[in-house]
């Protein structure tokens, strides 16, 4: 609920309150554990120092307008001919209700031109939640926008200031880190052009007691996909400012009269229960508000482990044949099928079907895989081209270029500027052509393997444009082709997890998380992905070993399906070497994952041991009824000959009678709880399965 009284806007939710002052500069005065907001006036002063220092306020600013005067990071700063001051002032607000979301919008109004700002807060009571974002609209002479940003928040006074939000590079995405913040700045970002691997748009902040079970936690995602920015601010005066956004880096966009522009959104919430209450609530969140739909996610099989470019319809058929006998509910062909891509030199941006080997088209492979029961799905990288391709060769314009020079490359590939009307239309046609003449392709896999350079058509005005302009198209691409094609499947992928964020989750069902399918090096990469992402969107494939490197990793099958069990289970192992009995081991366990999989996609997930702190790695899902639960349990090697791992099973009742399978005697909730249960994981890499059906 959003009320306004004493000049303050309150925010009631489920267990939380927001409460900020109105004006010219409304600044947060409270943010946490729910109480009686409205009672706060005697919280509001004006807050000075010295004439050195502005009016502190600003400190715990919701919006900052760049007026000439900021200490700290300011959210929208612009440039007209001749001021790069704004004077915004508050005008009104208005509440809008749908359902069960409230939008609170705060209505500004800049003195010397015709510029008006709408902040937005959209309310999700239920999550504790709000969306922050920022509708700027000029009815007046052109101005360069410089600066954009979503909004800040701020943390109440704590003794510290811990921030965990994840940090990777390719093949090794969604580290777990953490950060005390000392007087200074603290910022994480993308300059790359896409989300990027080497920080996630992510965060959460506690006092640095919480644990998984208990603790305030604060936390952000930030729904964008180009480059972005979270800035940590602290100071001197214990005032913490969380400003994010789109980066600054190389940004400007030029707003003409008559036009608007409308922020990223920075979602953000609180929580009383620690981290995995944190998680969980982001889960359910992104399941309910985000994704495009729910569906139970199918067991996929993905040939590029094990035949790379030589993707070939025999050998797809054959490699189909043995899939279907385990079990696969989707078959997909990844990158290869395509022009004359025979390796990662050339074809891409050529997307007609490879008559060498596809000789009658791609539709005798997707009536055989239709045949033996299972769907059909297709790999994709188009905003992307080899230079060694009829694409390039006919448009060398269409990839972005400084005048006159030679782009970079990257994986031999030039990025397309699919920002160019023509560009983004061509996009269109061909993935239309290929949906449309193929209705049993229900998946496709969205690459995309190149970070941007040489971002520019050759326009200084408006070059620094292409970074922005570029998401934005790709939005509308994904959005037409979800209208489109309704039944079809979308994974976001960029060489791993370089592209998984709120924006683009809102196209796709599903992304693939890193390259690394070692199960063990999973554990960690799944790890810190759970903490802000839900396990629906996560796939997780079985393969030979990793992708990419030398490196050889024994792992037991049982390990690595369970390890891939924890999310989207998908197969990439090259099955058509395996043997009758290996075939038999792998559709043993397909099936026990179709049997728990709804518990899994959708229910309640828990940390119960990390590799963070200790070599027992352990996660435990509770079915949507509570009546499910399984967990799975990994060690990777005994030492000193350790004593035999325990789990502490959470969430359940503690009044309630379990039945764990495999014992005889049923256990009530609060005796699994505190006295735990034995794991039996004893050898190096042993890993468990263990299920508990609610009595
Ligand atoms: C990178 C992806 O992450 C892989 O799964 C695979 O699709 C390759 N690209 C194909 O080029």
């Amino acid at each position: 609920m959003i009320t306004y009284q004493n000049n303050l806007f309150v925010i009631e939710m489920q267990n939380s309150s927001y409460v900020f002052t109105d004006g010219d500069v409304p600044a947060n005065v409270y943010w946490g554990e729910k109480l009686y907001g409205e009672e706060l006036g005697y919280l509001v002063k004006r807050r000075g120092h010295s004439s050195f220092d502005q009016n502190l306020d600003r400190n715990r600013e919701e919006y900052g307008f760049w007026d000439s005067y900021s200490v700290l990071e300011s959210c929208l700063k612009v440039n007209y001919p001749e001021t790069r001051k704004l004077n915004m002032h508050f005008q009104d607000y208005s509440i809008q209700t749908e359902g069960e979301k409230e939008t609170l919008i705060l209505r500004f109004q800049n003195e010397d031109s015709p510029l008006t700002a709408e902040i937005i807060y959209e309310i999700f009571p239920e999550f504790d939640m709000i969306g922050r974002s920022m509708r700027l609209k000029n009815n007046g002479e052109e101005v360069v926008i410089e600066n954009l940003k979503s909004g800040s928040v701020s943390i109440p006074p704590q003794k510290k200031y811990r921030v965990r939000y994840l940090s990777g590079k390719w093949a090794g995405e969604s580290h777990c880190n953490d950060q005390y913040l000392e007087n200074g700045a603290f910022t994480i970002q993308s300059r790359t052009g896409n989300t990027g691997p080497h920080f996630n748009p992510s965060f959460a902040l506690d006092n640095g007691t919480a644990d998984e079970q208990s603790g305030n936690v604060w936390f952000g995602l930030l729904g964008y996909s180009g480059n972005w920015q979270i800035t940590f601010e602290k100071t001197t005066f214990e005032d913490v400012k969380i400003t994010a956004g789109i980066s600054n880096f190389d940004f400007s966009y030029t707003l003409k009269n008559g036009e608007e522009i409308q922020t990223p959104i920075m979602y953000v919430g609180f929580t009383v229960g620690g981290y995995g209450k944190m998680s969980r609530t982001l889960h359910s969140f992104e399941n309910r508000h985000i994704l495009p739909r729910r569906q139970t996610g199918r067991v996929l099989y993905n040939s590029w482990e094990a035949t790379c470019f030589d993707v070939r319809v025999d050998s797809q058929k054959e490699l189909a044949e043995r899939a279907a006998k385990i079990g696969v509910e989707l078959f997909v062909i990844d990158d290869g099928w395509f022009g004359q891509r025979h390796s990662d030199k050339a074809g891409l941006g050529d997307w007609y079907v490879n008559k060498e080997k596809f000789p009658n088209g791609l539709n005798e492979l997707i009536l055989h895989v239709k045949k033996l029961g299972m769907d059909f799905g297709i790999w994709v990288e188009p905003e992307s081209v080899n230079p060694d391709s009829d694409l390039y060769r006919e448009h060398p314009d269409w990839v972005y270029h400084f005048k006159d020079q030679e782009p970079m490359q990257a994986r031999n590939q030039y990025t397309l500027n699919i920002g160019k009307p023509e560009v983004k239309q061509f996009i269109l046609d061909f993935m239309g052509k290929l949906l449309g003449e193929n209705p049993d392709i229900s998946f496709v896999k969205w690459d995309m393997n190149k970070t941007l350079m040489d971002v520019s058509a050759g326009n200084t005005a408006t070059d620094k444009e292409l970074w922005y302009r570029h998401v934005v198209a790709l939005y509308e691409i994904w959005e037409e082709l979800r209208k489109r094609f309704p039944n079809v499947e979308f994974e976001t992928c960029s060489g791993g997890g370089s592209r998984i964020d709120l924006g683009i989750l809102r196209f796709a069902d599903q992304c693939w998380p890193s390259d690394n399918t070692d199960a063990y090096s999973r554990l960690s990469i799944q790890e810190g992905f759970s903490y802000f992402y839900a396990p629906r969107i996560m796939t997780a494939w079985v393969t030979d070993a990793s992708t990419g490197d030398s490196r050889k990793y024994e792992r037991p099958y049982s390990y690595r399906f369970h390890s891939a069990m924890m999310g989207m289970l998908g197969i990439g192992a090259n099955i058509s070497r395996f043997s009758e009995e290996t075939l038999e081991e792998f559709a043993k366990y397909i099936a026990q994952y179709k049997e728990i999989r709804e518990t899994v996609q959708y229910g309640m997930q828990y940390r119960l041991s990390s590799l963070r702190e200790s070599p027992l790695h352990a996660v435990e899902y509770i079915s949507e009824n509570g009546e499910d639960i399984v967990i799975f349990a990994f060690h990777q090697g005994f030492h000193y000959d350790a004593a035999e791992p325990k789990v502490y099973p959470q969430g359940l009742c503690p009044e309630a009678v379990y039945q764990v399978e495999g014992m005889e005697e049923t256990l009530h909730g609060s005796t699994l709880m505190n006295a735990g249960l034995e794991t039996s994981l004893y050898g190096d890499f042993d890993s468990k399965f263990i299920h508990i059906k609610r009595v």
